[in-house]
Parts: structure tokens; C-alpha cells; sequence
């Protein structure tokens, strides 16, 4: 870490806004003048003006029973409402809410008016399913129109939809589905990933097949959307078509206001233990702070921009800033179905040429990848119109930073580096667009209305120029509501380490430089961030020892050029299948094996097969040794393990 410290500290370029820029701005330093002269006044006036409530609002924050907080709690409202109706009823359905591409090169044009209507029907068609409020619906699609119309229909109804990844795999589904003890699952028999069909009804198929441990699953149906046409196990009692019962139901569905408090979503995210959390996002604060953030932070000009954030539905930022902070707001968007290689690696440079994009949201692990296959293809295309670009999902870099804004922004463009997390639900640290000087690298400031720290272990801020934990010091809007059935964990993760002082703890180092901006400098518990997205090593490791070659394993993340971090495994195996198979052959094998059950983003890039794992007397594997050598440096302090020969074992074993 302090490598990367002294590295920050010599970057001293500045690019302040432009005059331009900063006259038309959404934006305006009062922001800050009114979020620090009353915090929640402030957020009240943002929940007033940017939502429709179908019942005011009096009470802003509940904070009587903290870490549980309320917000807004007295208040209804619908929140499909505030994403569509409503602006068809502005006028404004006319405008186009998606363009939408799939891989292969088909189009659809959605407008306002075009998707309320889509939305109502599926609303119509899940009421027929018995789904209403408070239910749990498992949402297992490739990126297409579906998907987000299957999230409002669910919204609408004041259900709870459970996004899993498409690229997960059917155990990863499975359990997920148990965990929120999902009524239905909507899938597609496919989607269309790098020029080819990729099914994902199998993997339902599988999820929801008799494990033969007497657990039957919760799911009563499973609905399906036609996308690749390709060949499908059907059970006639369980399974129906979308194209069947969709089309098919009423356009008049009247959206019912709910509490604010009333549940939205659950999202699963990795911990440091093996089992996933299932994150709980509830209606009011959540699209108050996803609206005002996706407005503010982006500079969104709703009439004229065309915005695009490239990340996957089954993420959180596809939730709030490709969902429901875009639509509340009434943006025009493009959703790509498919990988930024294909057909050629230039894909992503076309569609932007294609729709005119204005505002580009990506991920640093994309921009390093585009960085490597150089600017020729980029600037082969004609990127003029972009305006803005924003970041997340890991720290990017400062050379990432600068090639992105001169390739890709023409040299011109503010940068948003903007952090946050599942937890958080929208953006939190982040430059104001026309207001900060953006310094390449750093997230830079809270945004109004949000309480950050960077605080000691006994939850003293360090001050300026000095590094420590990253907390927030008092509730957001946005916050998460607690994990799915387990408020223990929920108080234990997040409120534990400084509950004295009800400090929100994030799970990541930071660092306030000399002007008391923010650098983030990566997770401090056994969480891996790879290609912006948290991955445990538990989770892992209990994938690598569930295979029967495997006696013991340890992961860790490795700093990796592309994907920010990649995940290193060490593994001990039995000696039966040693006598048996090559090393080469099984670590193989493992690789695969972790692919299949959990995921192809968490498929180590390297297996190391070793004798023994570095552990203290306590019997603890110690994984900062395991890093050093994953990331090719001199082994660190060896003196509390339990047998300090075992590092110069297992360096001459992975040379
Ligand atoms: C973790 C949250 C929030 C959407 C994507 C990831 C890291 C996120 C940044 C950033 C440095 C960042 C943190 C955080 N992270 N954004 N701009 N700079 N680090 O969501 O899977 O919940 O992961 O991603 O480590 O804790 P997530």
C-alpha cells in the first residue's frame, strides 16, 4: 500500500472545469451550502422535487433504532410510476427511454409511452401468477428490454425482485433463490454473448431440479422470453412463455402507491465469510438518492442527452444508474446486449457514434482493456458527441484516467470517479461536474447530503494527508436496509467494528490528500475486487475444496494489469489423485470446476499446487504471504508462522 501512497502523491495535474461546461451545469455549489446548513431538510427537498409521492411525506429519518433506518417513512408512492406514467403524463411520451442493440445487430427504439405500456401488461400478467406485494421474484435475463421491464412490472406491484447475474452459475442461482425464497423466475432460453448463443434456461432447469436433499424449491413458475430460439426443456405445469402471457394481458394497470419503506430489491453480494449477502434496497430513500446522484453527478439534461452506463443489470450499477436513476429522471439510454469485442473489438466506439451517446459510464478494468488494444480503434470512430464520462467499481488509475479523457473525451471531457457499493445503493464520493477540479485518480469529495470519514481504528478522523478506514458517519437515503433474514450479520458487518460511535464501515482503506480529497485504496477485509466486481475468497476457497482432489486451498487477489485484481489458488490435493493426474492437469481442472460452480468472472487465473499453506500457530492462513508471492515480490515478515519454512517451500513450488 505504501508503494501505491507515495505513487498519488506525486499526481499534481488539475483540470478545473470549462466555462462552458460550468454555465450549463445542473449542478450548482449551493448544493453543498444547503446540504451542510440542514442534511435532511436538504434530502427532503430532493425526495419533494425530483419523486412524485402519491402521500407527502412528514417525517424525513427514523433513526430511533439504528443501524435500521427509515426514511421517509410515513410517505407512499409507486416507484414504476415515477419512472414511467408519469412522464407520458408530463408529455413526454414521445421520448425515447432505450435504444436499445442487441448483439447480433438487431434494434428496438423504445419510447416513454411504449415501455409504461410494456410494463403494465407484464404488471398484469404477474398479478395473474399470484405475484403481489411483498413477494420474491428471481430475475435471470441477458441484458435485452425484459429485463428492465420485468424489474418495473415487479416494482409496480410492490414485489421484490432478486437480480442474479446471467454469467452465474445454476448453483449460484439455486441458492440465491432459496436464500429469498423466490415464488418465480423470469429467464430467457439465451442471450447472445461474443457472436454466439449462450443458453440460460438449462442452468434454470438445473437450479430447480430435485437435489435429492429434500429441499423443494420455492418457485412456482418460471416465465421465459423468447431471444435465441433456441431448443428448451419445458415443464408444461411449470414454464410459460413471455410471448404468451404478456402481449396477451390488459395496458390499463393502475400503479398503487406503497410505503416508502416498503421493500424494492434484494441483491446478493460476496462477504468475507462463504455465503453471499443478500442486500436489501427498499422504495423512497433509494430513488430519491439514485435520481438525485444519476442528475446531479452526470449532468443529465434529460431533453437532449443520450446517456449509457455499460454495466450488466445483475450489478447494482445496472440497477440504479441503467434503471432506476436514469428513468426516474426521464434519460434516453442505449442498452447493449452483448461484449464490446464483438463482432470486432471497436463495438462499444460504434454504438456511441451510432446514438449520439453524450454521457458514458463504464468501469476502469474496460478502459485499461481498451488502453491495451490500443487508441487506433477508438479513434477510427467518431466520438465527438460524448460530453462526460464517469467510473466505477475500482480504484482507476491515473494513467487510466488520463488516456480515457483524451482518447475517448477528446481531451475535453470532465471524468467522474464515483464510489460507492451495493450497500450504499448510489453513488456517495464523487466530482460535481462544472463545480470540482478533477484531479486524475482520486474520487475526490462526498457528495451534499452524504457524511464521510476517513477515520483511525478507534474511529478518529486522520485529517488531511494521511491514510485509515473509510466510514460513513451518518445515514444516507440509499443505504441499504439490512441483509435478507439475517439482521445479526447486517448489525455485525457493517456497524460492529465502530458502534460506539454508529459509524457505517465500508470494508475499504482510503486516503485524504493534502486538499482533503478522497483516494481510494482497495478492500482491507478478504473481499477481491476483480474486474469491478467483489468476489470472496471464501466463497472460493469453499468452491475449491468442494472438488475431491482438493485437501485445502486459499485464494487471494493478485494485482492484475486488465482486471484490477485476478484470483490466485493454492491448493493442497490429496495424495490419491496426485498418484493419479498430472499437476498441470488438476489445476486445470480447477479452474474450470470454480467456473461452473460459481461463475466464469470467478475462475482463478492461476492455480498453484503446493505441499503445505502458510498458517500461524492459531492455525490461520496467512494471506499476505500468499500475495506476495502471487504477485511476484520478496516474501514479507514470516516470524509469527507456526513453521517459517514453509514460504521458501512454496516459492521454489510455484517458480
Ligand atoms: C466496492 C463495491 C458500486 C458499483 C460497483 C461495485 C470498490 C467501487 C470505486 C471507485 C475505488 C471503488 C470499493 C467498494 N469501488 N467504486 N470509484 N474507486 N473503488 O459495487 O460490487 O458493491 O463493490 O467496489 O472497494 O467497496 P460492489
Amino acid at each position: 500500500m505504501s508503494q501505491q501512497i507515495d505513487h498519488l502523491m506525486n499526481e499534481d495535474r488539475r483540470f478545473p472545469p470549462s466555462e462552458e461546461f460550468a454555465a450549463n451545469a445542473v449542478a450548482s455549489p449551493d448544493l453543498y451550502k444547503a446540504a451542510s446548513a440542514d442534511r435532511l431538510g436538504f434530502w427532503a427537498d430532493q425526495a419533494r422535487s425530483l419523486l412524485t409521492w402519491h402521500t407527502p411525506f412528514s417525517e424525513v429519518l427514523d433513526w430511533s433504532n439504528p443501524p435500521f433506518a427509515k426514511w421517509f417513512a410515513d410517505g407512499e408512492l409507486n416507484v414504476a410510476y415515477n419512472c414511467l406514467d408519469r412522464h407520458v403524463e408530463e408529455g413526454n411520451g414521445d421520448r425515447v427511454a432505450f435504444h436499445f442493440e442487441g448483439e447480433p445487430g438487431d434494434t428496438r427504439t423504445i419510447t416513454y409511452a411504449e415501455l409504461t405500456e410494456e410494463v403494465k401488461r407484464a404488471a398484469n400478467a404477474l398479478s395473474e401468477l399470484g405475484i403481489g406485494r411483498g413477494d420474491r421474484v428471481a430475475v435471470y435475463l441477458p441484458m435485452i428490454p425484459e429485463a428492465v421491464v420485468s424489474l418495473l412490472a415487479v416494482a409496480r406491484l410492490g414485489a421484490i425482485h432478486s437480480v442474479v447475474f446471467g454469467g452465474f452459475s445454476a448453483d449460484s442461482l439455486r441458492s440465491r433463490i432459496d436464500d429469498a425464497g423466490a415464488k418465480l423466475v423470469i429467464t430467457a432460453d439465451g442471450g447472445y454473448r461474443k457472436g454466439r448463443a449462450s443458453a440460460l434456461k438449462p442452468a434454470v432447469d438445473q437450479a430447480l431440479s430435485d437435489r435429492g436433499d429434500g429441499v423443494q424449491a420455492t418457485v412456482e413458475n418460471v416465465l421465459v422470453v423468447r431471444r435465441t430460439g433456441q431448443d428448451v426443456d419445458w415443464s408444461d405445469e411449470r414454464d410459460l412463455w413471455w410471448h404468451d402471457v404478456v402481449p396477451q394481458a390488459s395496458a390499463d394497470h393502475t400503479a398503487e402507491a406503497f410505503p416508502a419503506e416498503n421493500p424494492l430489491f434484494i441483491l446478493y453480494t460476496s462477504g468475507t465469510t462463504g455465503r453471499p449477502k443478500g442486500i436489501l434496497h427498499t422504495s423512497g430513500g433509494y430513488l430519491a438518492q439514485a435520481a438525485f446522484t444519476h442528475r446531479n453527478v452526470f449532468d443529465l439534461h434529460p431533453e437532449s442527452d443520450v446517456y449509457w452506463c455499460t454495466a450488466d443489470i445483475g450489478w447494482i450499477t445496472g440497477h440504479s444508474y441503467a434503471v432506476y436513476g436514469p428513468l426516474a429522471n426521464g434519460a434516453t439510454q442505449v442498452l447493449y446486449e452483448g461484449t464490446p469485442e464483438h463482432p470486432e473489438p471497436g463495438r462499444w466506439w460504434d454504438i456511441i457514434e451510432k446514438y449520439g451517446v453524450t454521457i458514458f459510464y463504464t468501469a476502469p478494468t474496460a478502459v485499461r482493456g481498451f488502453m491495451k488494444q490500443g487508441r487506433q480503434i477508438p479513434q477510427k470512430r467518431d466520438l465527438s458527441s460524448i460530453r462526460l464520462l464517469g467510473s466505477v467499481g475500482e480504484p482507476i488509475n491515473p494513467e487510466a484516467w488520463m488516456w480515457f479523457r483524451e482518447v475517448i473525451g477528446g481531451g475535453k471531457t470532465p471524468i467522474v470517479d464515483t464510489w460507492w457499493q451495493t450497500e450504499t445503493g448510489a453513488i456517495m464520493i464523487s466530482a460535481l461536474p462544472g463545480i470540482t477540479t478533477a484531479k486524475p485518480g482520486s474520487a475526490q469529495v462526498p457528495l451534499p447530503g452524504i457524511a464521510i470519514e476517513v477515520v483511525d481504528e478507534k474511529g478518529e478522523a486522520v485529517g488531511n494527508d494521511a491514510g485509515g478506514l473509510l466510514v460513513a458517519t451518518e445515514p444516507w437515503p440509499s443505504m441499504l436496509r439490512g441483509i435478507w433474514g439475517d439482521p445479526d450479520r447486517f448489525v455485525e458487518t457493517y456497524w460492529r467494528m465502530f458502534q460506539d460511535k454508529g459509524f457505517y464501515f465500508a470494508g475499504d482503506g482510503a486516503r485524504r490528500d493534502e486538499d482533503g480529497d478522497i483516494w481510494l485504496l482497495g478492500r482491507v477485509d478478504d473481499v477481491m475486487n476483480v474486474s469491478g466486481h467483489r468476489l470472496s475468497t471464501a466463497e472460493i476457497e469453499s468452491a475449491l475444496v468442494a472438488h475431491e482432489a482438493t485437501a485445502e486451498a486459499a485464494v487471494v487477489g493478485a494485482s492484475d494489469e486488465t482486471t484490477g485484481q485476478a484470483v490466485v489458488a493454492f491448493v493442497i490435493l490429496k495424495e490419491s489423485f496426485l498418484r493419479e493426474h498430472t499437476p498441470e492437469g488438476l489445476a486445470q481442472a480447477l479452474r474450470a470446476w470454480v467456473g461452473e460452480q460459481i461463475g466464469p468472472i470467478a475462475r482463478p487465473r492461476d492455480v498453484y499446487i503446493v505441499g503445505e499453506l502458510p498458517k500461524t500457530r492459531s492455525g490461520k492462513i496467512m494471506r499476505r504471504l500468499l500475495r506476495d508471492v502471487a504477485e511476484g515480490r520478496e516474501v514479507g515478515d514470516t516470524t509469527t508462522l507456526a513453521d517459517t519454512a514453509v514460504m521458501s517451500t512454496i516459492s521454489s513450488q510455484v517458480k
